[in-house]
């Protein structure tokens, strides 16, 4: 396959998703699409189906119908250790680090670089780290700082730095600004544009629609399962889109 057609392609594609949970029927015959460099807002009411669908491409879930396909290819994940090893990073506000173990420690978690007798080289990581870490804007006294030591948002900051030392290819983010201070989210933010400025695509969910609209180019809604709305963000508003998300039906 020649390059131009590599780059029309779009990097994720997700037809007809279904999922159950017993009689919940989460997710009811989802199409989604996201394109390499892309950032996409996804919204929806509580239980809409945004952290159902994100599993599903992330490997958590499996869906009961419908495909996917990643950068061309059709896959069906069985764990996100598969979904990881294609590029698809996702970061979660609780789970993504562990707070006692220092900076670099986390970036290079299930993943440390070895020297002979399969000791860690501390250093490297040490280095990288910072680097990493300097890439996306985030400036720390030393890869030795605790997580436990830092804010909400530097925290999400490493989780990204990770995803982008890593080569992820698609990044997704549940409700990454939840439970931050105001100068946090604006952080967290800025990391999200430098994710896209490296070319990695972005899935953003978030229940505060003015965190996205500034870094979003299309957003989604969800509601009861099912995506009611896909719209670039300078076709629509914030007062449209809560509109939207509350009456959970578009263009009626
Ligand atoms: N592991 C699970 N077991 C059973 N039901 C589940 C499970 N996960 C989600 N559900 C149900 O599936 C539906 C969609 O939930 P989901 O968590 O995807 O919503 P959401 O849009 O992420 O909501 P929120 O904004 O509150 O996070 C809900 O009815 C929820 O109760
Ligand atoms: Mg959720």
């Amino acid at each position: 396959m020649n390059q131009s057609n590599e780059n029309a392609q779009p990097l994720l594609q997700m037809r007809g998703i279904h999922k159950w949970f017993g009689r919940v029927h989460a997710l009811r015959g989802v199409d989604f699409d996201i394109d390499r460099h892309e950032i996409v807002g996804l919204c929806g009411d509580n239980g809409a189906g945004k952290s159902t669908l994100i599993k599903v491409i992330s490997g958590y879930h499996r869906a009961e119908q419908g495909q996917m396909f990643f950068e061309g290819q059709e896959v069906r994940f069985s764990s996100p250790r598969e979904a990881r090893a294609l590029g698809i990073e996702t970061v979660y506000q609780d789970q993504a680090l562990a707070p006692h173990l220092s900076v670099a420690r986390n970036i290079f978690m299930g993943r440390e670089p070895t020297m002979a007798l399969g000791l860690m080289d501390q250093k490297l990581m040490n280095d990288q780290s910072m680097q990493a870490l300097a890439n996306i804007g985030l400036h720390l006294r030393s890869p030795n700082v605790m997580i436990s030591n830092l804010s909400g948002g530097q925290r999400q900051g490493v989780a990204i730095a990770r995803a982008i030392h890593f080569k992820a290819k698609l990044v997704i983010l549940d409700e990454p600004t939840i439970a931050l201070a105001v100068k946090e989210v604006r952080e967290v933010l800025d990391f999200v544009r430098r994710l896209k400025s490296e070319g990695v695509a972005v899935i953003f969910i978030t229940h505060t629609l003015h965190h996205i609209f500034d870094v979003a180019d299309r957003i989604v809604v969800l509601a009861h399962g099912e995506k009611i709305a896909d719209i670039p963000t300078r076709e629509t508003t914030v007062d449209e889109l809560s509109d939207i998300i509350v009456r959970g039906t578009y263009g009626d």
